[in-house]
């Protein structure tokens, strides 16, 4: 067991991210109006925009623009968007159905079901006592439990372990997350994770479907199809963005785990003696990648996983390495944002002797040397990509009236520019519709006239618009405007006429 480390002083918490994102648009519980449903949510106006500016973002930089190889040369990868149920017999292949499981216990008493590997225990070094809680930080009702049932609220004065380092005979000794006695978890059982469905009116077992727990898998099923249509040849790469299903025991953490996400995968395909050289390639080029998104070192780690914690595709070769982030929820700790896994030739084999179709790859210029290309995957997910973009740009300053400002990399910013006049009046207002009129087929403009000025710059700040355009009396005599800088709240001066140049240089910078 390792014993609890101490918080990093917390700015803001999960909470005040949730708040936001509810208030200014960018995220809502799905179906909020009936009470919600567990697992899923909705994206609202500024929210969709930031998720398009990131997918964007990342299909630029993997399969329009790909990186550049250690040769010079610019990388080869293909974009695909493959359907979300796949011939059932694809899940069997690749080792869902049989495989898809993960460790879940029930509590006798309420009546909930966790996953084993999410329930944390709290082993109070002096009594022996054993409470479990979910992952993340214990709030303050959390801590009070521990206090009443643990005999201590001091972190220190326990070790932690996760349930499934716990041997079986200390089960009956925990205090379920949701209850206040002993005794009621049962052992972990496996629970498959994949959404059914059924295709076609009969609805019978022979109809069952499922919808794709990953991408990944579309990609596999049509690695023929581009190697025999597109001018490609291994190493190259097939690359897809879209949704994907799990019916999660314990989704949480707002959208870190959700039971509808979208992902963002590439599968790098190459020859096997290449494997290790491309698996280091692409953890530093990931690595890089998100860090020019804008999330800091210091909000990052590489972790390579340990053995046990391998998936069933990547026990052999080069193992899987976690961009891991340091979420609001796991401070001062990380937990994954993107892996990057050498799933060997595991899924081409399995789909080569499920459907009996060959994935060898011979080349024609040296037709001796037959393999199955190895694979380096950078998997990472969209919507959590989100999550971090907002936790990283989360930036409280009291000096503002609205305490907090959203720092997103301009090119993330749902709004770059907002056009205000300092008064609904004295000619303002048509000088700033005019402004807006050229610009708004730039770049995302919005133009807001009401309420005073002060919280027009509040609001703003509170979605991340990088610049604020205002048109003041000034503006009138000598045809010159302010520009509020988000970060720095300074405010220059330029001329009206220089507005599109001025904007299109800072964004692009
Ligand atoms: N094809 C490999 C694969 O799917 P994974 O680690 O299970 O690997 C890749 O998923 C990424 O997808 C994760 O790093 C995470 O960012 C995202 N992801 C996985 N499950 C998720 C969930 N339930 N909710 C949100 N994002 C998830």
């Amino acid at each position: 067991m390792k014993a609890v480390e101490n918080m990093d002083n917390q700015e803001f918490s999960m909470d005040d991210l949730v708040a936001l994102c509810k208030r200014r648009g960018f995220i809502f519980q799905a179906s909020d109006i009936y009470g919600g449903i567990n697992g899923f949510w909705d994206y609202g106006p500024l929210g969709v925009e930031l998720k398009n500016n990131l997918r964007d973002a990342w299909w630029r930089d993997m399969v329009l623009c790909p990186p550049i190889g250690p040769d010079g040369q610019p990388l080869d990868i293909k974009g695909l968007d493959t359907s979300i149920i796949q011939n059932p017999k694809a899940w069997v292949a690749s080792g869902h159905v049989g495989g898809f499981n993960d460790p879940m216990v029930d509590c006798k008493e309420s009546k909930l079901r966790y996953r084993a590997d999410h329930l944390v225990i709290y082993k109070n070094k002096e009594n022996g006592k054993m409470l479990a809680f979910l992952e993340g930080e214990l709030d303050n009702s959390q801590l009070k439990k521990l206090k009443k049932l643990g005999g201590s609220d001091n972190l220190s004065d326990y070790d932690t372990a996760l349930m499934t380092d716990l041997d079986a005979s200390e089960y009956p000794n925990i205090v379920g997350p949701d209850v206040k006695d002993a005794g009621s978890l049962t052992e972990p059982r496996a629970f498959n994770m994949m959404f059914k469905t059924y295709v076609g009116a009969t609805a019978t077992e022979d109809d069952a479907a499922y919808l794709r727990p990953e991408t990944a898998q579309g990609i596999f099923l049509n690695y023929r199809n581009v190697l025999s249509s597109s001018r490609v040849k291994p190493p190259f790469g097939i690359a897809q963005i879209g949704k994907a299903f799990r019916n999660e025991v314990t989704p949480r953490n707002f959208i870190f785990r959700s039971r509808e996400f979208e992902q963002m995968e590439m599968e790098w395909f190459c020859h096997p003696d290449e494997a290790k050289m491309w698996m280091d390639f692409w953890m530093t080029e990931r690595h890089n990648w998100w860090k020019s998104m804008g999330l800091s070192d210091a909000n990052m780690i590489l972790r390579p996983h340990d053995k046990d914690e391998l998936s069933h595709y990547a026990k052999e070769g080069y193992g899987t390495s976690d961009i891991e982030f340091k979420w609001p929820f796991t401070r001062p700790g990380y937990g994954e944002l993107e892996g990057i896994a050498h799933r060997c030739a595991f899924d081409l084999t399995q789909h080569q002797e499920h459907s009996g179709t060959k994935m060898e790859y011979v080349d024609p210029q040296a037709p001796d040397d037959r393999f199955i290309p190895h694979v380096i995957e950078p998997a990472a997910g969209l919507t959590r990509g989100v999550l971090a973009v907002l936790s990283e740009a989360y930036t409280v300053d009291e000096s503002r009236p609205s305490k907090m400002f959203m720092k997103f990399k301009p090119e993330l910013a749902p709004v770059k520019a907002a056009i205000l006049p300092l008064v609904a009046k004295d000619g303002m207002p048509e000088v700033a519709q005019k402004l807006y009129m050229s610009l708004r087929k730039k770049m995302v403009t919005e133009i807001d006239v009401k309420q005073n000025i002060g919280k027009r710059y509040a609001r703003h700040d509170e979605i991340g618009t990088p610049f604020c355009l205002t048109i003041d009396t000034q503006t009138l005599e000598d045809q010159t405007i302010t520009v509020r800088h988000r970060d720095t709240m300074e405010q220059e001066r330029i001329s009206l006429d220089n507005a599109e140049k001025y904007l299109t240089e800072k964004l692009n910078a």
